[in-house]
């Protein structure tokens, strides 16, 4: 019987959950042993009882619950081979030669990393006599399977990740609060929304709110310009009759000299320049709280139950893989290539090539 664990990995997001339910029970309905390693890769490397066998009642109740329930962390220790070998010697002595990793780009390419130094790991324990022979011909090799769980909608090969959707809802809703007090006052608000350098949250919030203006880090806007440029385009519609200023900022927002562009800094502009009573609103973990939308639990289910369909069909040569959405449909694709294309969008933006940047985040990568 095919042993499968299963972790969640890095900030948490609404849908995990429900992609650690869908792994679990599809794993059982496939004749599979999965097991929950609690607390990311912490629980990989405590190993004894931060790795249990899970039964299908384990996860009842998970389909509409907020957070990970088996619990997440970021895990410097992962990052040293040190770490990544005793992981792989929990996982051996637990017989598990599958893992399903449900996080975003940093945690399966520590995933990833895993699986390509598995031949040096084998050699090294079987050296220091931590295995047996016998062990290391069983599990020679470790199928990966990636699922994105991270609300900032920044990995490549996939047209959404799981929780996105969820935290732009929470985003909306948390902006038409906003709007009715700015209108009460006739206020500008300045809000800030989570990302890291994807301003994929903000360009959607904005769309779906009618901000009057975004700023994002893949369209930085010209240095020397911005604040004018901002400026004259509140103001026109103030003149026009709006009561109200909405600017959306994406965590990650920056200048065309790549100079961070703050909210506090918009918000001193709007005050001194316009005169607007201004209040900046910094939305913050709110974005990740709160039980996932329909979206999120449906990918989440159907994304896991892939995953282990996924691992059923793989063989030593297959290698590590994420599960997307792409045009409706759900993907297996190669992990390595899905963090490489990643990884190029943040460069792009690193060395200015904004339309190269632009051009990467919106299409889907693969064509
Ligand atoms: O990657 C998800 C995310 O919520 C980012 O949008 C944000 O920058 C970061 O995590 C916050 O991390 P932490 O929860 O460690 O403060």
């Amino acid at each position: 019987v095919k042993r499968i664990g299963i972790l969640t990995s890095g900030g948490d997001s609404q849908g995990m959950n429900a992609a650690v339910r869908a792994v679990v029970r599809m794993a059982i309905f496939r004749g599979c042993e999965p097991f929950l390693i609690h607390e990311g890769y912490n629980g990989l490397i405590k190993g004894k009882d931060m790795i249990s066998k899970a039964s299908w009642e384990d996860v009842s109740g998970f389909l509409t619950t907020g957070g990970t329930v088996i619990g997440t962390a970021r895990c410097t220790e992962f990052r040293e081979y040190e770490g990544r070998q005793i992981a792989a010697l929990n996982l051996i002595k637990t017989g598990i030669s599958a893992l399903v990793v449900i996080g975003g780009d940093g945690s399966l390419t520590g995933a990833d990393n895993l699986r390509a130094e598995w031949p040096n790991h084998i050699a090294d324990l079987l050296k220091k006599d931590l295995i047996t022979k016998q062990m290391a011909t069983d599990f020679s090799c470790l199928m990966i399977v990636g699922m994105v769980g991270s609300i900032d909608n920044d990995l490549a090969t996939t047209d959404l990740t799981i929780g996105a959707v969820s935290a732009l809802t929470r985003i909306c809703e948390a902006v038409d609060a906003l709007q009715c007090t700015a209108s009460s006052h006739h206020r500008a608000f300045v809000v800030e929304v989570m990302g890291r350098s994807c301003g994929w949250l903000a360009l959607s919030a904005a769309i779906c709110t009618g901000a009057d203006y975004v700023f994002i880090p893949e369209d930085p806007p010209n240095s020397s310009t911005w604040e004018k440029k901002l400026c004259t385009e509140l103001k026109n519609r103030r003149d026009a009759g709006k009561k109200t200023s909405l600017v959306i900022v994406a965590e990650g927002a920056v200048d065309s000299e790549l100079n961070p562009i703050k909210s506090e800094h918009i918000k001193d502009i709007l005050t001194t320049r316009l005169n607007y009573d201004t209040r900046v609103t910094i939305l913050g973990h709110v974005q990740r709280g709160g039980s996932p939308s329909f979206y999120d639990r449906y990918l989440g289910t159907v994304q896991g139950a892939e995953a282990i369909e996924a691992i059923l069909k793989a063989d030593a040569s297959t290698p590590s893989l994420v599960i997307g959405i792409l045009e409706n449909k759900i993907t297996a694709q190669p992990l390595k290539e899905a963090i490489k294309l990643t990884k190029q969008v943040a460069n792009e933006i690193k060395n200015k090539n904004f339309s190269r940047a632009l051009e990467l985040r919106s299409t889907s990568f693969l064509n």
